[in-house]
């Protein structure tokens, strides 16, 4: 058994299915790297396995840690070992970032060891994103990640809008946090990574990669092989997979 076990996952916000029947696990110690169009979905699958409000799992199930959380709040998840680094970091007014850091640490290291690797300390007396640029906010989220420790990384994006510099600063960060430094047996977090570019994995190693499109993953394999693959030819190819799958479901197309 997985660290992360998905199946049959479906999703709705509102009215609209956004995933519509996810099988997805990854074991403990691996990272594995997601890509997919715009609004295919990734954002979701994150926010399903945190238990986020607003969406709505209508069939399937979250195994973590062997014990079924589909129907668990956020907080419980989240006390579990889950951690979301998010697309879109939201700004807490009102509570400075040190205090959040203070409240969700785990373990005994000073905050500044890892506040000076991300070159964070001038903004730990600043309320949480409050006015930080689009890579202050990034890097804040990893600071959150690096103090928290959970067992499974949710990181949603994580070098959008990052200098490269800074893409490289955070990439040492996970790669201390994931114990990418020990042989794969004797790592103990995962990593869920959403990126467009790829340009993360220049600086750390997936073992995996799996692309999104409408709603199905629509297969798993190599990363560095996936991304060429999709640098060189845009997601084309899997267009014509998830029209099998839209068929697949639907029976669209078959002779009755
Ligand atoms: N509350 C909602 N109500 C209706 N539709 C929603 C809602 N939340 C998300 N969606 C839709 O679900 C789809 C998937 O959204 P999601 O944020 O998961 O995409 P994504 O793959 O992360 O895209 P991106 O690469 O642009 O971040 C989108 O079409 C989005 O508009
Ligand atoms: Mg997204």
């Amino acid at each position: 058994m997985g660290l992360l076990d998905i199946k049959g996952l479906k999703v709705s916000a509102g009215s609209h299915e956004i995933l519509k029947g996810i099988d997805f696990s990854i074991e403990e110690g691996r990272t594995t790297v997601v890509f997919g169009p715009n609004g295919s979905g990734k954002s979701t699958l994150m926010g399903a396995i945190l238990g986020l409000p607003g969406f709505n799992i209508t069939a399937g199930s979250i195994i973590f840690k062997g014990r079924d959380i589909t129907a668990l709040p956020v907080h419980e998840r989240s006390r579990m070992g889950i951690g979301l680094a998010f697309q879109y970091p939201p700004a807490v007014k009102g509570v400075r970032l040190s205090t959040l850091l203070d409240n969700i640490k785990n373990g005994d290291e000073d905050l500044h060891t890892y506040s000076e690797m991300l070159n964070m300390d001038q903004y730990l007396d600043r309320d949480i994103n409050l006015g930080f640029s689009g890579g202050e906010r990034k890097r804040s989220e990893i600071l959150q990640l690096m103090v928290q420790k959970p067992d499974l990384l949710l990181l949603d994006e994580p070098e959008s809008g990052v200098d490269i510099e800074n893409i490289s600063i955070i990439s040492r960060a996970l790669n201390l946090i994931l114990e990418k430094d020990k042989p794969l047996r004797k790592r103990k977090r995962s990593a869920i990574i959403i990126t467009h570019t790829g340009y993360i994995l220049d600086y750390m190693r997936a073992d995996t990669a799996c692309v999104i499109v409408g709603g199905y993953i629509l297969g798993c394999g190599s990363p560095s092989e996936i991304l060429a693959e999709i640098r060189e030819k845009g997601y084309s190819q899997c267009m014509e997979c998830y029209r099998d799958m839209v068929r697949r479901d639907t029976g669209a197309g078959q002779e009755t």
